[in-house]
């Protein structure tokens, strides 16, 4: 088995690559002179089971990750596994408005193109599975945020809103406490409603878990309601961290800890997914 990777995933890569005793692949990735990249596979590749780990996050990992797909694709691997640690432009799944490209199918059906199977980590709606018919693994990560919480005397673990507390309640359960969700209203186009559930806050300890940090706001919104109810401790909790518009910094200063996992990596990734997706290749 042979592992090639986006250089943005290369840390998730090794702890993959060291848990299953396999190697990392080398590759060449340039840039010509007008901006375009050219890709190219340094190792034999096959007859062997070969996983292929990127973001599809920016545009560059993007166009980055369907050239070293299309390389690796080549070599005639035995298998082609595409991992995804962060499904980007997954957020947009399904047709809101006529005339909207729905980019989590164009995604998946570029990828589909390549792989044999794809594995994506907590994508943003299962409705992405559908646009291939190749088998999609969604994987869950539940063990690594039960471990890092399971000390913290959590109280309730809250969903910034309702779509995320299938997760929140799962959380819950695992460690023995309450779930509840925050009520969004949308009240006009510029105005949403937050409602906090009815319960006592003061002095709690709270996890608020969600999918995704992305520019911060349905976290701070959460925290400002939740601080002003006199909680003793809150920490903020998402699978993927991609803290655009510096979200991170703002965050940090309201709550006691900011906690992500490795799909994006950053200072704040103190979580991995790297054991959950070997448990997958475990017979
Ligand atoms: C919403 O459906 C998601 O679960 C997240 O709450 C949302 O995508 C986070 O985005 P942002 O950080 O930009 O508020």
């Amino acid at each position: 088995m042979k592992i090639l990777s986006l250089p943005s995933s290369q840390e998730l890569a090794l702890k993959i690559a060291n848990r299953m005793d396999c190697k990392i692949a080398d590759y060449k990735s340039v840039r010509f002179p007008d901006g375009e990249i050219y890709t190219k596979i340094d190792t034999p590749l096959e007859g062997e089971m070969v996983i292929v780990i990127g973001n599809t996050n920016t545009d560059s990992n993007i166009i980055s990750y369907l050239l070293l797909l299309d390389a690796v694709k080549e070599e005639n691997p035995k298998e082609l596994i595409a991992f995804i640690p962060y499904f980007g432009y997954a957020r947009q799944h399904k047709l809101y408005n006529k005339g909207e490209a729905i980019a989590s199918k164009v995604m998946t059906k570029s990828i589909d193109n390549f792989a044999d199977k794809i594995i994506a980590v907590e994508l943003h709606d299962e409705q992405t599975l559908n646009y291939t018919n190749k088998p999609f693994i969604n994987l869950k990560i539940k063990k690594p945020v039960f471990n890092f919480f399971k000390d913290k005397g959590i109280d309730y673990v809250i969903s910034p809103d309702d779509g995320g507390y299938q997760r929140a309640n799962d959380m819950a359960n695992l460690l023995g406490c309450n779930a509840y969700y925050i009520d969004k209203k949308r009240i006009d186009a510029d105005t949403v409603e937050m409602k906090l559930p009815e319960v006592e806050f003061k002095n709690k300890n709270i996890l608020l878990l969600d999918d995704m940090i992305s520019t911060g706001h349905t976290m701070l919104n959460a925290i400002n309601l939740i601080s002003n109810k006199g909680a003793k401790k809150i920490y903020c909790c998402a699978i993927h961290g991609i803290f655009a518009e510096n979200s991170d910094k703002l965050i940090k200063e309201k709550i006691d800890e900011i906690v992500v996992t490795d799909t994006i990596q950053s200072e704040y990734s103190k979580l991995s997914v790297a054991d959950e997706f070997v448990k997958l290749f475990e017979k």
